[in-house]
């Protein structure tokens, strides 16, 4: 069997339209723009509507995703939803995703691994595809942190927005896509970044919300401390695992949740600031959904293209890390062929497909025997003129 590859071959995001500046949160708490932007590197961040939710965004990301890489959402074999703010505890909201696509009867599953759970979902997908169990699947991280967010906490209201972004992994045989990656956990650091209340250890009452077990609490300095412990370290192990030397990587798109810790990092593996992709100003830490935000943002804005090498690394409550070093495969706009199979029913496309493959198999094989038999005529006549003289 030929050696299958993940290629990430298609990429889209959604980001809401409401922003709220550190100036709106220098009115409501005791905070300044100045003490947010030179810790944090974050200037303003998105936030929903009423009317927007987990399962809303990650469609709008995923169907952008989808239309980059020509692929409609029922031939996926599979669909992951990244995320630690799913619309509901059950059912889960990969479910509610596969059906707003239309991706009827497709498998999908909700993954919970914290900020790093695209990067979790990345290795998923690389897994279902070079073991020949899906050609095609649908990554998405998504994350609507500001319901989770007590707006007067000044320690987290800072640093969160909402959002998600989505890639599209098929299967291919040149040797690219997703090329190594590195998962880890260590669960003794729980506590410093946690949403007490809702589920079976302290599960939703009167004294939970009393307490605001509901909203999402953190212990700053710890997380900052284990970040910088980890992620350059997890970011050298992929880069070595992808037989790889820093000088190969073209772009560096890191969660983004501190620019300080980015460039912690970057300096641990020695990566100049060029070649780091920050787009935190804007968007705030949105946890599972920053890096492929970032991946689109960093392809919109031409820094990287297919061919290219990016390393992904990324840090987030459990505790959890991840990285992984992918290369960028197919062209991620729509070719003409694509557009006409996403407008074309399946039944109505899929004999097409078949007839130019068989055609074109048939081709392939007449053109190889009359090769094969232009070689032998060759050598024959050689032999002869050898024979004569
Ligand atoms: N505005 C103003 N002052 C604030 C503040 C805010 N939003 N939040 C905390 N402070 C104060 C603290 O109370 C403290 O005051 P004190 O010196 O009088 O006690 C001071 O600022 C310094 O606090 P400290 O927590 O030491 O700051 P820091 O340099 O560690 O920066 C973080 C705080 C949160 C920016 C930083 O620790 C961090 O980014 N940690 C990682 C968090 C993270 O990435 N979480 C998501 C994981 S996916």
């Amino acid at each position: 069997m030929t050696q299958r590859y993940a290629n990430i071959i298609g990429w889209g995001k959604y980001v809401p339209s409401r922003v709220i500046t550190n100036a709106d949160l220098e009115k409501t708490l005791d905070t300044s723009d100045e003490w947010i932007f030179t810790r944090t590197g974050i200037r303003q961040r998105h936030v929903v509507s009423p009317d927007e939710y987990t399962s809303t965004m990650a469609t709008a990301a995923a169907e952008e995703a989808l239309e980059s890489a020509g692929v409609r959402a029922r031939d996926l074999g599979l669909i992951i939803v990244a995320t630690s703010s799913p619309d509901y505890l059950t059912p889960p909201v990969s479910s509610q995703v596969q059906h707003a696509l239309g991706a009827k009867d497709v498998g999908a599953f909700t993954l919970v691994a914290g900020c790093p759970g695209f990067v979790y979902g990345l290795a998923t997908a690389q897994q279902f595809i070079v073991s020949d169990a899906c050609d095609n699947v649908l990554v998405i991280g998504a994350e609507l942190i500001s319901r989770y967010t007590d707006w007067n906490d000044r320690a987290t209201a800072v640093l969160f927005g909402d959002g998600a972004g989505a890639a599209v992994l098929q299967v291919g045989d040149e040797p690219s896509g997703v090329l190594s990656y590195v998962l880890g956990s260590d669960g003794s650091g729980a506590e410093h970044l946690i949403l007490p209340g809702g589920g079976t250890v302290a599960p939703p009452s009167q004294e939970t919300l009393d307490q605001g077990l509901h909203y999402l609490r953190m212990n700053g300095r710890q997380i900052f401390r284990f970040a910088t412990r980890v992620l350059g370290k997890a970011l050298h192990q992929a880069i070595q695992q992808a037989g790889l030397t820093t000088d190969d990587i073209d772009l560096f798109v890191p969660h983004q949740a501190n620019s300080r810790i980015i460039e912690s990092a970057a300096r641990y593996v020695g990566l100049p600031r060029e070649k780091v992709f920050i787009n935190i100003e804007q968007y705030g830490n949105t946890s599972a959904a920053s890096i492929p935000i970032a991946m689109c943002e960093a392809l919109e804005q031409g820094r990287i293209k297919t061919g290219d090498t990016v390393a992904f690394v990324a840090f987030g409550a459990g505790l959890t890390w991840a990285s992984a070093v992918v290369k960028l495969g197919e062209p991620s706009m729509p070719t003409p062929i694509s557009r006409l199979r996403l407008s074309l029913p399946s039944r109505l496309f899929d004999p097409i497909t078949r007839v130019t493959r068989t055609t074109s198999a048939g081709l392939m094989k007449a053109l190889a025997g009359c090769l094969a038999l232009i070689t032998a005529l060759r050598r024959r006549g050689a032999k002869r003129r050898k024979d004569d003289g």
